[in-house]
């Protein structure tokens, strides 16, 4: 009996790069300036070493989170002096530079936005054209997919994943210390809510994540046999069609509260306060 071959799959043989007529460089031109800028801005942040932390409020950026230089202990902010490492320190003050005071998150949280599957189809499309856009010819050669170094690494990311919510429960016990007030005791202020509503829509990205959906229903061959983990399943799924959203949202929320936090601490504005 003869056998019949799949078609190869292969591009269509035309000279243009692509028929589409709509704008569809935008999409990776506005996301290539967009990254470059939090890249830029969130570099200078986590080496800047100051206005990190703001004493009478127990307001800390979630860029130096958890502080884990001895300088944490006695970190100054609005004239005050206070602690900002309540989880420890194990970094020497005098650190170089470039070895941030969170050096226990960043690098992991970088990894776990670096393999998201948001990012990945971002970021091959405005930084490596490959390809910048569907049904746009991309100027690669051969395509070896994740299978190799260094984009095996990708695979990753349900371990990234794991600690990124590890870190979303610290950056949750800093939002709850920010309920403090100037005389001690509870307080709000605008801090408190930029804080709460940072730490609200990380965890929105941390539990949209694919491998969050996978873990609750993944690898199941009856729902019904499994309705805990059935109902969970549909929650983060409901979720994770706005996975994109919540990605760039949590950008420009990670630096709406740093760059706050930076402001009251370096005395450049006072904090709004609703309750003491
Ligand atoms: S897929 Fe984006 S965080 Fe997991």
């Amino acid at each position: 009996m003869s056998t019949v071959e799949a078609p190869v799959k292969q591009r269509a043989q035309i000279k243009e790069r692509t028929l589409r007529t709509d704008n569809w460089r935008k999409y990776p031109y506005v996301t290539f300036v967009i990254f470059t800028a939090w890249v830029a801005y969130a570099t200078v942040r986590a080496m800047w070493g100051g206005s990190f932390y703001v004493p009478q409020y127990h307001y800390l950026t979630p860029f130096y989170s958890p502080c884990v230089n001895d300088a944490c202990h006695a970190a100054i902010g609005a004239g005050k002096v206070g602690n900002a490492a309540d989880f420890g320190t194990f970094l020497p003050k005098g650190m170089p530079f470039f070895i941030p005071y969170a050096a226990l998150s960043l690098p992991f949280l970088l990894g776990f936005r670096l393999t998201c599957y948001y990012y990945r189809k971002a970021y091959y499309r405005s930084f490596w054209a490959s390809p910048q856009a569907c049904g746009v010819k991309e100027p690669h050669a051969k395509y070896t997919g994740e299978t190799r170094f260094p984009l095996i690494g990708q695979n990753l990311h349900r371990y990234f994943w794991v600690i990124a919510g590890l870190i979303s429960l610290v950056n949750t016990w800093d939002a709850i210390n920010a309920f403090h007030g100037k005389d001690g005791g509870f307080g709000i202020g605008l801090g408190t809510l930029v804080l709460l509503a940072n730490v609200i829509l990380l965890w929105g990205y941390t539990l949209s994540c694919h491998s969050c959906r996978h873990v609750m229903g993944g690898r199941l061959k009856n729902f019904s046999k499994h309705p805990v983990r059935y109902w969970a399943w549909t929650q983060v799924s409901r979720l994770n069609e706005r996975h994109g959203q919540f990605a760039l949202i949590t950008l420009g929320s990670l630096v709406v509260a740093d760059f706050y936090v930076m402001l009251v601490s370096s005395g450049t504005i006072s904090d709004l306060r609703f309750i003491n």
